[in-house]
């Protein structure tokens, strides 16, 4: 197990090499039970990244596939740890369900409820502005700092709430607020990322660095390790860095973990070991459908994709320019027919080009039927390439 380390993988497979009892900490937001996909355009150079939920199959399904990833995380902690697990209504019951079961009821800490503000709210309810992070720990004791996180004695309104707390117990003379201040009950107002966020990266889930410092503050000290395996942006990693933690984020996503990378290096000057497991069929099969294509036109090719997504005739990337600027399409798919080809050559003549690179899993008859009468008919080439080509190596 690497330290302050980034590790690009699916982070049951990750955590399983991971030895019993080496973690203090482990903070997992994973992604929620929508049935959506987020889709966002990135930078001005339009490059897409795609945050997708991979489950279609009802709540049993994605608990089914939580459940294993908690349990790792349990292995991995150390008996003084706690595990913080961030959720919201789509899935908080039954989460709240698997921890209880995982950790033990009698190891609940808290229902932390992350209050935030924010526009929008149906007709019919009242907005659903909060977030549920369940706290707990592994053993009988737990590291839990509270001179770390101590806050003002204001109620929301600004009153000082150590006065009305004394008169409530009936021991105004006898009681001593902490000069240091209270710790936070356990609704926390912490301001989300918004438009105007100086720290906002453009991740549809990003949370803010005040909310994981509080979490890392509480629950961790100098000689601790921090994990977020699910780290997205890697806002835990960036506060445990601020904090003097050592920390390990996972992330399945490749975008992920290239933007924590460089949002680490921007913020510490640091160069974070990124550890990628083996690259083969089985991982480029989970990709999403932007991840692969990022793998096949930047990691492979090392061209650029194409500025837009829809309305971009067939044409997912471009080789570079020094090579030609040739039109890359990329499909997820096996057996590729002929439709797919004669498509493809009419966007190659559109993008007044007379080459272009087809990748999908494989190809059928017709595939090839296509790519012979375009050059033998129009001097169109048009090469096929496999995932198993670019895998071994056979790009151009
Ligand atoms: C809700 S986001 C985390 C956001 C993060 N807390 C932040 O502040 O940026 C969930 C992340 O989990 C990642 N993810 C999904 N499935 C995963 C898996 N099996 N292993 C590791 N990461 C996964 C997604 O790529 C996504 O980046």
């Amino acid at each position: 197990m690497e330290i302050n380390a980034i590790y690009e993988g699916d982070n049951l497979e990750v955590m399983s090499k991971f030895p019993d009892n080496s973690v203090d900490l482990i903070y997992a937001d994973p992604p929620f039970f929508t049935n959506a996909n987020y889709e966002v355009i990135w930078h001005d150079k339009a490059e897409i990244r795609s945050f997708k939920d991979r489950w279609e199959g009802g709540i049993e399904h994605y608990i089914t596939w939580m459940e294993p990833r908690v349990r790792e995380c349990y292995r991995v902690l150390k008996d003084t740890g706690a595990m913080y697990l961030h959720c919201d209504y789509h899935a908080d019951a039954h989460l709240r369900i698997l921890m209880d079961k995982i950790f033990g009821e009698n190891h609940f800490l808290n229902e932390i409820i992350w209050s935030y503000k924010g526009g929008g709210s149906g007709k019919d309810r009242f907005g659903r502005r909060h977030d549920t992070i369940f706290y707990y720990s592994k053993g009988k004791k737990h590291i839990f700092n509270d001179d770390n996180i101590r806050i003002p004695y204001l109620s929301a309104e600004g009153r000082d709430t150590k006065y009305a707390w004394g008169h409530h117990k009936g021991i105004d003379k006898e009681y001593k607020p902490n000069p240091k201040g209270k710790i936070p009950e356990d609704v926390w107002e912490i301001a989300p990322i918004n438009s105007m966020s100086k720290e906002r990266l453009g991740y549809p889930t990003q949370k803010p660095v005040e909310l994981l410092e509080r979490v890392v503050n509480a629950s961790s000290d100098k000689t601790s390790i921090v994990l977020d395996p699910f780290c997205g942006c890697g806002t835990t990693l960036v506060a445990s860095q601020k904090l003097q933690r050592k920390w390990i984020g996972i992330d399945i996503s490749p975008t992920a973990c290239k933007l924590m990378h460089k949002r680490l290096k921007k913020e510490f000057s640091i160069d974070a070991q990124l550890i990628r497991g083996e690259v083969d069929l089985k991982y480029v099969k989970k990709l999403a459908p932007f991840e692969f294509q990022n793998w096949v036109v930047v990691d492979k090719f090392l061209g650029t994709i194409s500025k837009t997504k829809s309305g971009d005739m067939g044409i997912d990337g471009l080789t570079p320019q020094i090579t030609g600027g040739f039109p890359i399409q990329v499909k997820q798919s096996e057996s590729i027919g002929r439709n797919p080809i004669d498509n493809f050559e009419t966007a190659i003549r559109r993008a007044n080009k007379n080459k272009g690179y087809f990748v999908a899993y494989s190809f059928g008859k017709g595939a090839y039927e296509g790519v012979a009468e375009a050059k033998n008919n129009r001097g169109i080439e048009i090469t096929l390439r496999t995932v198993q080509d670019l895998l071994d190596g056979k790009i151009e």
